[in-house]
C-alpha cells in the first residue's frame, strides 16, 4: 500500500483538468476528458470524483487507479466481448477507437439492494415486484442475491440532470436503439459480468453490479467502452466477510465508491446545492479505498506515478505524436 506520505503530498498536485488544444474536439464528462480525432479517442482520466451526477473534488490517484484497472479489466475480458482500446500512453491516458455510442447506458445488477431512489432494493421495499421489465421474486431480503443478474438500462441524461432506469421496451420504444441492438447489447452485458464476477471471486470478491457503455464501431461491430468494472462503475462486496455480516444485520463489507457518497450524504448533500468540500483526511482515505481496490482486483501492488500529471501527460502525448 502506498505510503500516507506519499498520499499526502499528491494532494498538492492532483489532476482536476487538462486543455491540450492541440489534440483535436474536446469533450469533458465528470471524471474523463477526451479529445477526438481522425477515428480515434485520447481519454485523459482525470482525477476528479463524481457522485450524485455531480463532480466532488479530486482524489490523488483516482485517475492513475481507474485508467490501469480499466485496462486490466479490458484485457481479461477482451476474449469475452471486443473493446475499444488501443493503446495506454501514459497512466492516466488511455487511446481508443471513436464508436458511435448508443444513448443509454447498461447497469447489471446480481443482488437485492442499494439505497437511493434508483436502486433495486428501494423500489422492492416499497413492494414493487417489477424493475426495469424484469419481475422480481417474493420473499428478496436485502442484499441478496437475484436468481440471476438482470440488464436494467438507463438512459443518459444531458450534463447536470439525472440518469432514468427504463424497462428494455421503454429504450426501444423511445426510439433510443433498436430491438436487435439491445438484445445484442443485454446478451454482451450478461457476458462481461459472468467474467466480471467469476475473476472477482478468484479475489474474494463480489461483483454486485456495474455499469456498462456499449458503443459501434466504423465497421459496425458493438465495442463496450468507457470503462469496465471499475470502483466507479462497479459495487464490490467482500465474500469472506458476507454471510456474517448480513446475518448481523449490517452492510456487507464494500469496496467502491460508497464512502464518498456516505461523506456527503452526512453533510446532508444529496447532489443539489454549493458542493461542499472534502477535507484532506477524506480526500486521502478515499485515495487509500481506490487503492486497496486495485490491489485486492488484480492482486498486484499499485505503483503510483509520482510525477506532476498534466506535464508527464503532455510529455507522453508528445512522444506518441512523434512516434506516428
Ligand atoms: N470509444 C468511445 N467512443 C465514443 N465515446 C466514448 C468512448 N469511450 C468513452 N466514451 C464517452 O466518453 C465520455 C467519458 O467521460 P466520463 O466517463 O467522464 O463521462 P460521464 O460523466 O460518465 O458521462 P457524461 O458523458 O454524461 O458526462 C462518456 O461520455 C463516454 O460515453
Ligand atoms: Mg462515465
Amino acid at each position: 500500500m502506498v505510503s500516507n506520505d506519499v498520499l499526502r503530498s499528491a494532494l498538492a498536485h492532483t489532476l482536476h483538468a487538462s486543455h491540450f488544444v492541440a489534440l483535436g474536439a474536446r469533450y469533458e464528462g465528470k471524471v474523463r476528458d477526451c479529445y477526438m480525432r481522425s477515428g480515434k479517442r485520447l481519454i485523459v482520466v482525470t482525477d476528479r470524483v463524481s457522485a450524485f451526477d455531480r463532480v466532488l473534488g479530486t482524489i490523488p490517484f483516482k485517475g492513475q487507479v481507474l485508467n490501469q484497472l480499466a485496462y486490466w479489466w479490458f484485457s481479461k475480458t477482451a476474449d469475452v466481448v471486443p473493446n475499444h482500446v488501443l493503446s495506454l500512453p501514459d497512466p492516466n491516458v488511455m487511446e481508443c477507437i471513436e464508436c458511435e455510442p448508443f444513448a443509454a447506458e447498461f447497469v447489471v445488477r446480481a443482488y437485492a439492494t442499494g439505497t437511493t431512489s434508483t436502486s433495486l432494493w428501494t423500489h422492492y421495499e416499497k413492494g414493487s415486484r417489477v424493475f426495469c421489465g424484469h419481475t422480481l421474486p417474493e420473499g428478496l431480503t436485502k442484499h441478496q442475491a437475484l436468481p440471476s443478474p438482470i440488464v436494467t438500462p438507463a438512459t443518459k441524461a444531458p450534463a447536470g440532470a439525472h440518469d432514468e432506469s427504463v424497462s428494455g421496451e421503454e429504450l426501444v420504444a423511445r426510439g433510443h436503439m433498436s430491438r436487435a441492438d439491445f438484445d445484442a447489447v443485454s446478451s454482451l452485458s450478461l457476458k462481461l459480468f459472468a467474467r466480471g464476477a467469476a475473476l472477482a471471486a478468484e479475489r474474494g470478491l463480489m461483483l454486485v453490479d456495474t455499469k456498462y457503455e456499449f458503443g459501434r464501431r466504423a465497421d459496425g461491430t458493438i465495442v463496450v467502452i468507457d470503462e469496465v468494472h471499475t470502483p466507479d462503475s462497479s459495487r464490490y462486496w467482500d465474500a469472506a466477510s458476507y454471510v456474517a455480516r448480513i446475518a448481523g444485520g449490517q452492510d456487507p463489507e464494500a469496496l467502491d465508491k460508497d464512502y464518498i457518497r456516505r461523506y456527503f450524504l452526512g453533510l446532508g448533500y444529496q447532489g443539489d446545492g454549493p458542493v461542499p468540500a472534502m477535507t484532506d483526511d477524506v480526500r486521502i482515505e478515499a485515495a487509500r479505498r481506490y487503492i486497496t481496490a486495485y490491489e485486492r482486483i488484480t492482486g498486484s501492488s499499485f505503483e503510483p506515478n509520482q510525477q506532476e500529471p498534466l506535464s508527464r501527460i503532455a510529455r507522453a502525448l508528445q512522444r506518441q505524436e512523434g512516434a506516428s
